[in-house]
């Protein structure tokens, strides 16, 4: 018998050792009072901490999560868990593959932090959430954020860039939260209207969560512009499939 729930003893090493910090109990929070049946989706996997925490108690509460990386994340443990489909596929193409009846309680993204890809995200994933669910964007607070010891670069700023922000094909790249402002029309992480209701968790790397409160459409300003700037931005990243 899978024992999937999330203990007081894993706590410590979530908020302290993991690129979410305290806002992992924020989405732990959020998959508890959600109850039975949802439907997590989660764009970015490796290295398998917001599964864990999208998996919660998965079991008994007969959720499901679907993954989607670019990247192989079959080394991690999590990806074997019974309520768990791991799709290889990038973000943006991802949501056209994905089940094309299903919706989501909540899309939590979290793979490239460029604000491009990111809309592009956006416009892909918003239709397929019900209404009450949510889109979350973790890394929308990079600003004056440099990384704590268990990471890899500790002491140094976010991206790829070391300073702040993703630096590839000769562009500096503006950051996921830019994104958030610009196809939401909003002023402000920190906003609510009849459609949408925006919460901001400026600590850590920063999460932003965007509740659906009535459909509606949100087109990709400029939007020729961002799916060019996209596909350069994919084209400069070998890891992900450029050149
Ligand atoms: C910050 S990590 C995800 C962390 C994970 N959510 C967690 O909490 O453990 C970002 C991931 O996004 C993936 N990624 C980058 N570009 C992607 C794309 N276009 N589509 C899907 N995944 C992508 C990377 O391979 C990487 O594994």
């Amino acid at each position: 018998m899978i024992d999937d729930r999330i203990t007081d003893e894993d706590i410590p090493l979530l908020i302290n050792e993991t690129d979410l910090g305290e806002n992992s109990i924020v989405l732990l929070d959020l998959v508890k009072s959600r109850g039975k049946g949802n439907v997590f989706v989660e764009l970015g996997v490796d290295p398998g901490i917001s599964s864990r925490i999208f998996l919660h108690n998965a079991i008994k509460q007969n959720n499901y999560v679907h993954g989607f990386d670019v990247t192989d994340c079959s080394r991690h443990a999590v990806l074997n868990h019974p309520c768990y489909d791991f799709w290889q596929l990038d973000s943006i193409k991802g949501a056209a593959a994905w089940y094309a009846l299903r919706k989501a309680d909540i899309v939590f993204v979290d793979s490239l932090h460029v604000k491009e890809h990111v809309l592009l995200e956006i416009e892909a994933w918003w239709p397929r959430i019900k209404l009450g669910g949510y889109m979350i964007f973790h890394d929308t607070h990079w600003k004056g954020y440099v990384h704590r010891a268990y990471h890899d670069t500790p002491g140094q700023k976010p991206g790829s860039s070391h300073n702040g922000y993703d630096s590839y094909g000769g562009i500096d790249w503006e950051t996921p939260d830019k994104a958030v402002l610009e196809i939401f029309r909003i002023p402000a992480l920190n906003y609510s209207d009849k459609f949408i209701e925006v919460v901001n968790y400026p600590n850590h790397m920063g999460m932003t969560m965007v509740k659906k409160l009535e459909d509606t459409i949100y087109p990709v300003p400029n939007r020729d512009v961002v799916v060019a700037r996209q596909k350069h931005l994919i084209n400069s990243i070998p890891w992900i499939g450029g050149e």
